[in-house]
């Protein structure tokens, strides 16, 4: 069920009206609801029942903020993480540093530094360097670092061509009729314990089709490892679950993936590890915003909202779909267009579609927009940080405050020199 619903004519979070948001924290402000959250989590852990032993790790990417990432521990999620800052949210959300991964295709000897001290699960290698001078960094320090090589399968995850990650020429992972021969080179180091394999194609997977051919190919993979005298134990499986944005988008149930990994893994006898991000997350937030003005258009009216692209991405990146309502639906609709106020013809946010009747002053939410929103969000145009707040029943908190262009301006100097 959506917890985002129209009670007696207003839409509500839970059962907090998002005009009492609105009034109280101002728009535009991401809003997410624990019940979505826990909902996806609580179904996607229901979902893997079928398979073997497994861990799960939130990808840290699709919504950092501290209180999503300390619910989601609290349903037993463990964290991948893509950078030291991602790392740094995971531990100080209280997730434990064993149940961390550190995944990315540009890791900084810094940060690999940073995640051996911690005490990290798991690092997930792109390329057969990196595996060497992680070995060198943790003989320096006399550990052995757990990790897995991540191996690109040449397969097409049939998404938005800039949220693919698994054909050949994609910079993600390395190719995976190479893995066999830098596995045996790598396996020998002191330093690494090489236990696994790790595969992500792509985000926003609508068919489990592309998933399994590359699970199948991880499958060959593992056997032909160990048939070289390697033991293998862990195998990550990425992320990628895609969810439904738009009426028509039939995205694959957590029970139909776990029914898929089951069958497809039967034998593999490893620990699996999975990293959603989307699917746990983007149905669990909107982005509440205020209607400017309304104005007239060649051949719509232009809708101006007060969020743009600075605040909400994904529409300028990747020609998203996102859903648009009001928050005080009269049942009338228009077709217009709805864009934002920064200076750039990509924000806009949708075209010619039929949406609720709005006028200057109403409030309105563009719709799934829990997953890699407030996190790509910028500060272009000198607009505000958006901030986020997370709604339990019939209370709600600001859990992260707006960072506004003065705050900005503080960490900015003008050098003497351009003193007069
Ligand atoms: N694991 C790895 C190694 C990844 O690169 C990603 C996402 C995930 C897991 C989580 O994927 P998910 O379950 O969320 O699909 N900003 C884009 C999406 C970028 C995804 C990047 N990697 C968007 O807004 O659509």
């Amino acid at each position: 069920m959506s917890h985002f619903e129209v009670i007696g004519g207003a839409l509500h979070a839970e059962n907090v009206p998002l005009a009492r948001i609105a009034e109280q924290v101002d728009t535009p402000v991401y809003v997410y609801s624990t019940e979505a959250f826990r909902d996806a989590a609580r179904a996607f852990r229901k979902g893997l029942e079928p398979v073997g032993r497994h861990h799960v790790a939130f990808a840290v990417k699709a919504n950092p903020n501290l209180a999503v990432l300390r619910l989601l521990a609290n349903e037993g999620f463990g964290a991948d993480g893509v950078s030291g800052g991602e790392l740094s949210r995971a531990l100080a959300a209280g997730i434990p540093a064993h149940d961390v991964v550190f995944s990315g295709v540009g890791k900084t000897r810094k940060e690999l530094h940073q995640a051996l001290d911690a005490g990290i699960g798991q690092f997930n290698l792109e390329l057969e360097e990196e595996g060497v001078v992680l070995a060198e960094i943790a003989r320096s320090k006399g550990m052995t670092a757990p990790a897995a090589l991540r191996v690109n399968p040449d397969v097409d995850a049939g998404t938005h061509e800039k949220i693919s990650t698994g054909k050949a020429e994609n910079k993600f992972g390395l190719p995976i009729d190479q893995a066999p021969a830098i596995f045996d080179r790598l396996a020998k180091l002191e330093g690494i314990d090489l236990r696994g394999v790790a595969v992500h194609i792509g985000s926003q997977l609508l068919s489990l089709d592309p998933l399994e051919a590359a699970f199948e190919r991880v499958g060959r993979l593992v056997a032909e490892l160990r048939a070289a005298g390697h033991r293998i134990t862990h195998v990550d499986l990425g992320g990628g679950l895609g969810v439904a944005y738009k009426p028509g988008d039939v995205p694959p149930t957590s029970a139909a993936f776990g029914e898929m990994v089951a069958r497809v893994t039967r034998d593999w006898d490893v620990e699996l590890m999975f990293e959603p991000g989307r699917h746990i997350s983007a149905n669990a937030g909107v982005l509440l915003t205020e209607v400017l003005w309304v104005k007239p258009g060649v051949t719509n009216p232009w809708v101006v909202v007060d969020a743009a692209m600075n605040d909400l991405a994904r529409v300028a990146l990747y020609d998203a779909w996102h859903g648009f309502a009001s928050v005080t639906p009269s049942g009338e609709t228009m077709v217009a267009n709805v864009a934002g106020p920064v200076c750039e013809s990509s924000d806009v946010f949708l075209k010619n579609r039929e949406i609720d009747r709005v006028k200057s002053g109403d409030l309105a939410v563009l719709q799934s927009a829990g997953a890699y929103g407030a996190t790509m969000a910028s500060t272009y145009n000198s607009r505000a940080l958006v901030p986020e707040v997370l709604v339990s029943g019939d209370r709600f908190e600001v859990v992260a405050g707006r960072i506004t262009a003065e705050t900005i301006m503080g960490a900015e100097q003008i050098p003497d020199w351009l003193e007069q």
